[in-house]
């Protein structure tokens, strides 16, 4: 045998092996949903209608986190087998008595589900999940997902209500801070991220189900307000807001929550059409839905069901499977299938689910898998996990502004002066939904730029103001303080209850009269960088036209400070870019990247175009943005075809040159424009991204195929097709400053 011939046998008999080994975990795959189906059949056989409807009940331990719904002895439902699950009971031992209880004093000793909120880590707490977006790097949102699974899973717990895959374009609605932002594609591939970090193969005690919510259009909320309703065409949802869910559901998500609000008159926890059609049917998903806090009680607030027993029936009709916290299902069901109102094949489909996830888990096998307090003690908060925490954080900051190259700050400054109400607040650092994060234990900036800084650079600390002070008292010490330095550092923003639930605010300035000190400080002349802590965008045009420099910090978590610091001084360079668009003032809102072609689009000094009359149409700072403290130049787009074949693919290509000093990443951005179709087209749609890393002066060639299947849309009809004609691309380093090109699909 030749040499080439030896190679070619070498790698058929690889293939075939790996032929053979995916055939072999297939069928062991279908194997183990085999013997799970039989185990949850035997275990069906043996309940009663009560106990069956019992595994369809949520309770919550005394940590509330919403309003109080039962003054019973959630303990006692428990013991009855009429609860499937708990949320907020956290930690190995606490689960371990809970679990004891089902296990020992119920009749068919049938495990709880442990549910708990891990939005942004559990006690490593990292960059909420808008920050961590920022970064546009999966690897690393995964990773952040998995060391949150990994400690919470060590804490007894075996579900978090996580990833919150909400798109929204409405920076009031407090929520957006939870999500991945505005754009569809960038959310779908966080949400699928994050889910693969969440449970892995969910066959080991690290494994955690994930649960993507709130099903769906949650970010829509009319006015921004929160639990308001939404009113979206059909188009839209589909377009913008189930695309990430998809993507969860794809990538395995165990569950799913269906939302407070009502969708186009409907609730979406009673809502047959999301939740049965497209979720179960369409999509075909295997998993079960959970609904909100209390979202099943809700709907004899909407004014859809008169009372607990139409929720329950409209509830379970419309394919919520567990209810969260409104115990209408245990009250009424059993009622209503007595009276022939519910079907029973419902609640025997919807326990299946359940019973299905706590086999997968293996809790009949060891219902106290994950009640270990060696486990505990051992894996969470370990350096390694604030590491990756401080990793993840350093790369979610977005570089706004950086006039005269002011950052990295100069190493012979002697001095700096530290002022803001964001300076030094521990418990701001990590946020709403700070799962057990201890506050304590948070690096704050002025922490973080204590051990960074030079020996010979002094930092001298004023607080300046409250987060949302209404008085100017500490204003005199402050520019004082200001005035005695080469350089200031304002820390300004949002405390840690602005944004999250229910944390709507209708002006995106910054509060209190933070506006004013940076405006008293910015006066005495100095040099000044604003550095923001804030769970949204805010409108910050009054800083951007006077401020130095502008760091979006957005909520970094335990290792905050570090990170900020580690911005500050160069030894990192900033690559994070914004998932979300930032207004000029709060009336633009929403505003958002890729809004639809109009029959006038705007044109400079044009009369009748579409345009405010006070303020631009676009973004201070666009989808996508966020500058280094290199720079980088794009050549032109070069296509290897200006025609695209119905079964074929074109490359759009271009040269990125690393044009500074020093290296630097950049995030390589391919948009899309479909010229002529059925319905309007966003004038820009995000479909690819490349994060690449450039020494300085090197150049690299960026490339993206392009196929018919990415131009698919969803026509007058909705079908989702791909339709011959013109097509515009983009590639550039945010949504606004792209080169563009120009091909066609061809019939
Ligand atoms: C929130 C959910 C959360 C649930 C349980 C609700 O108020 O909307 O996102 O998972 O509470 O804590």
């Amino acid at each position: 045998m030749n040499h080439k011939s030896k190679i070619g046998a070498i790698l058929s008999l690889i293939l075939f092996c790996s032929v053979l080994t995916k055939a072999e975990n297939n069928s062991k795959a279908t194997l183990e949903k085999k013997r799970i189906e039989q185990r949850v059949d035997s275990v069906m056989r043996l309940m009663t209608l009560e106990e069956k409807i019992g595994q369809l009940n949520q309770l919550s331990s005394s940590e509330k986190t919403g309003p109080e719904l039962s003054k019973s002895n959630n303990m006692d439902y428990v013991r009855k087998g009429l609860c499937g699950s708990m949320l907020n009971v956290v930690g190995a031992e606490m689960t371990r008595k809970a679990q004891e209880i089902a296990v020992n004093e119920s009749r068919l000793h049938i495990p709880l589900l442990f549910g708990y909120d891990v939005i942004h880590g559990f006690k490593t707490i990292f960059p909420v999940p808008l920050a961590e977006t920022a970064s546009w790097d999966m690897n690393l949102i995964e990773k952040s997902a998995r060391i949150a699974a990994i400690e919470t899973s060590a804490s007894g717990v075996h579900w978090t209500f996580a990833p919150m895959v909400d798109i929204s374009r409405d920076a009031r609605w407090g929520r957006i801070m939870e999500g991945a932002g505005e754009d569809p594609y960038l959310g779908s591939l966080v949400a699928a991220a994050r889910v693969r970090g969440f449970q892995e193969q969910l066959n080991n005690n690290t494994d955690i189900l994930a649960c993507a919510k709130h099903f769906v259009a949650y970010g829509a909320a009319i006015g921004g307000r929160d639990y308001n309703s939404t009113d979206i065409s059909e188009r839209t949802l589909y377009e913008t807001y189930l695309p990430p869910f998809k993507a969860a559901v794809d990538a395995g998500a165990a569950t799913i929550m269906s939302a407070f609000q009502d969708l186009n008159g409907i609730p979406a926890s009673g809502n047959e059409f999301t939740l049965r059609k497209i979720l179960k049917h369409d999509w075909n998903f295997k998993g079960f839905v959970v609904s909100d806090w209390g979202s099943v009680g809700e709907l004899i607030n909407h004014g859809v069901a008169k009372d607990r027993k139409e929720a329950a029936k409209m509830g379970l009709n419309s394919g919520v499977d567990m209810e969260m916290c409104s115990l209408t299902y245990v009250d009424e069901l059993a009622q209503l299938i007595r009276e022939g109102l519910v079907k029973k094949e419902l609640i025997s489909n919807a326990c299946r689910r359940i019973l299905r996830m706590k086999f997968k888990l293996g809790l009949f096998d060891d219902p106290y898998k994950y009640c270990d307090t060696e486990r505990e003690k051992n894996l969470i908060f370990t350096p390694q996990n604030r590491q990756a925490s401080l990793e993840i954080a350093r790369k979610s900051i977005v570089l706004l502004k950086n006039e005269n190259h002011i950052l990295p700050l100069d190493k012979n400054l002697k001095s700096i002066a530290l002022i803001g109400p964001l300076a030094d607040a521990k418990p701001e650092m990590i946020g709403q939904w700070p799962g057990k994060g201890e506050e304590d234990k948070a690096v704050t900036l002025f922490a973080g730029l204590k051990s960074h800084l030079p020996e010979n650079t002094k930092l001298v600390y004023a607080k300046g103001c409250q987060i949302d002070d209404e008085n100017e008292s500490l204003f005199d010490e402050a520019i004082q303080t200001a005035k005695n330095a080469d350089l200031v550092i304002l820390a300004l923003g949002e405390g840690k209850m602005m944004s999250g639930e229910n944390t709507s605010r209708s002006n995106l300035e910054l509060p209190g009269v933070q506006l004013d000190l940076a405006k008293a400080i910015i006066k005495t002349g100095k040099p000044v960088v604003v550095i923001l802590t804030n769970g949204r965008p805010l409108a910050i045009s009054w800083l951007n036209s006077h401020a130095g420099a502008i760091v979006e910090g957005w909520i970094l978590g335990t290792e905050a400070g570090n990170a900020l610091a580690d911005v500050l001084v160069g030894n990192i360079n900033p690559s994070g870019k914004l998932p979300v668009s930032f207004p000029v003032v709060t009336g633009q809102v929403p505003v958002y990247y890729n809004y639809k072609s109009t029959g006038r689009p705007y044109v400079p000094n044009e009369q009748w175009v579409t345009k405010y009359i006070d303020c631009p149409n676009d973004a201070l700072f666009p989808f996508g943005f966020g500058l280094s403290y290199t720079s980088f130049t794009y050549s032109d787009i070069k296509l290897s075809d200006s025609k695209l074949q119905p079964n074929g693919e074109i490359i759009a290509s271009v040269d990125v040159t690393n044009s500074g000093s020093i290296d630097g990443e950049d995030v390589v951005q391919f948009y899309i424009h479909d010229m002529v179709a059925q319905t309007t087209r966003p004038v820009k749609e995000l479909k690819d991204f490349k994060k690449i890393r450039l020494s300085a002066g090197e150049t690299k060639q960026v490339v993206f195929t392009i196929k018919p299947d990415e131009l698919r849309y969803y026509d007058a009809n909705m079908n989702f097709i791909a339709e011959p004609g013109d097509f515009k691309i983009f590639i550039g380093t945010n949504s606004r400053d792209c080169k563009e090109a120009i091909f066609s699909l061809e019939k």
